[in-house]
């Protein structure tokens, strides 16, 4: 059996992998903590797990849904955007419903990408943006994305050759996995380059709602000419706890909406519709649990970030994000220092090298545990140092 070519250059799915070393150890009895995963450790709220219930028992929901979304849950989508950004969005032709935003990061390159074109992405990113090139057999070129840049990534040098075939431009801010935020000027350069060049630019909001210290995370799409050029992806999953449910939408370009929709629905038939009202009473119902979780997390990010200076390893207290992004000891690799930490303290991060080559030398920890593990871990990773 032969399979694609591509498959050939794709890297195993980094939490793939890093599923498979905790469960050898969990076999063998052995207790791990994993700060590995943005897997947020609290339930659903009790209100959208309410709203499942009752929409399991509507007999229209067992059908197929719209391809696109229901219009109820794309209305609600666009709504949403108005009350929280004040972005005008028409839920017919401006927002697609998804099977989480991972899905539809991934299909977006089938439909902007040929063989041989370039994907811009992040040097420390989402590794979707890549792979989803690498499906494509198109090609990435990593943005640089350094500290002493504020993790912004660069894409003031790009050569030619690349800017002639490059098709989409992948940002993500608040960031994953560095915690980093876009300033307006930014955004507005980045929208400026891409009409310019004719890029399409994908903004990954997967965080927006995570924010502490009283700041407010925007949308690309606030930004003047964000619509010539721009789609930007949500995600139920950090802000609602809906991970393991699969519910997204993607919005802006009206015309990047509909090749993002006649790549999917020729190959998924939507999400449940029972899902989709239930992402509905999320996004439609008071904000109040997004709040709490935002405070949960905070408390957090402040226990983490204080215990990991206490044993010297420097890292910045993020503004947004459920991830805490900190350079590995002198001496260590991401990688030797993620397997040290799994071999001898049991504790799971994600090496900063996963994410691309400037996340080299770095780790990501993830918030997304109690604080007692959290604590027990910093713990453990003393120890190790
Ligand atoms: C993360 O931890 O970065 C994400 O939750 C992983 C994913 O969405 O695949």
């Amino acid at each position: 059996m032969k399979t694609a070519d591509c498959l050939n250059h794709m890297a195993p799915y980094l939490f793939a992998q890093i599923d498979k070393k905790r469960n050898a150890l969990k076999e063998q009895g052995i207790d791990v903590i994993s700060l590995g995963i943005g897997d947020p450790d609290m339930p659903t709220p009790a209100h959208i797990v309410d709203a499942m219930k009752t929409a399991l028992d509507k007999p229209e929901n067992h059908q197929y849904p719209d391809y696109s979304g229901s219009l109820a849950y794309r209305s609600a989508c666009a709504q949403w955007m108005k009350n929280r950004f004040g972005v005008d969005l028409d839920p017919k032709t401006e927002v697609l419903g998804l099977i989480g935003s991972k899905e539809g990061i991934a299909h977006l390159h089938t439909a902007f990408v040929n063989p041989g074109d370039w994907v811009l992405a992040p040097s420390i990113g989402y590794p979707v943006y890549s792979g989803g090139a690498t499906l494509q057999s198109a090609e990435t070129y990593f943005m640089p994305m350094r500290a002493e840049q504020g993790f912004l990534a660069d894409f003031d040098n790009i050569p030619e050759e690349v800017l002639s075939r490059a098709k989409i431009m992948f940002l993500g801010y608040p960031n994953n996995p560095t915690g980093a935020l876009a300033t307006e000027e930014y955004f507005d350069k980045a929208i400026d380059f891409c009409i310019e060049h004719d890029i399409l630019l994908a903004h990954d909001n997967a965080y927006s709602e995570i924010c502490f210290d009283g700041y407010l995370a925007p949308s690309i799409l606030e930004r003047p000419r964000a619509r010539e050029c721009c789609i930007e992806f949500f995600s139920l999953s950090k802000a609602y706890n809906m991970t393991g449910w699969r519910i997204a939408f993607a919005c802006g370009n009206a015309e990047a909406v509909a090749a993002l929709g006649t790549v999917k629905n020729n190959l998924d038939s939507g999400q449940f519709n029972a899902i989709q009202d239930a992402a509905i009473t999320a996004l439609t119902a008071p904000q109040t649990c997004i709040s709490e979780m935002c405070a949960l997390y905070q408390r957090r990010r402040d226990l983490v970030v204080d215990a990991l200076r206490a044993i010297g390893m420097e890292c910045i207290a993020p503004k947004a994000t459920i991830y805490i992004w900190t350079r590995v000891p002198e001496g260590e690799t991401s990688e030797s220092f993620a397997t040290r930490l799994l071999e001898k303290a049991h504790v799971i991060v994600t090496p900063g090298s996963g994410y691309g080559p400037d996340g080299e030398g770095f780790i990501r920890i993830s918030l997304t545990t109690p604080d007692d593990r959290l604590l027990e871990a910093v713990r453990r990773i003393k120890e190790n140092m």
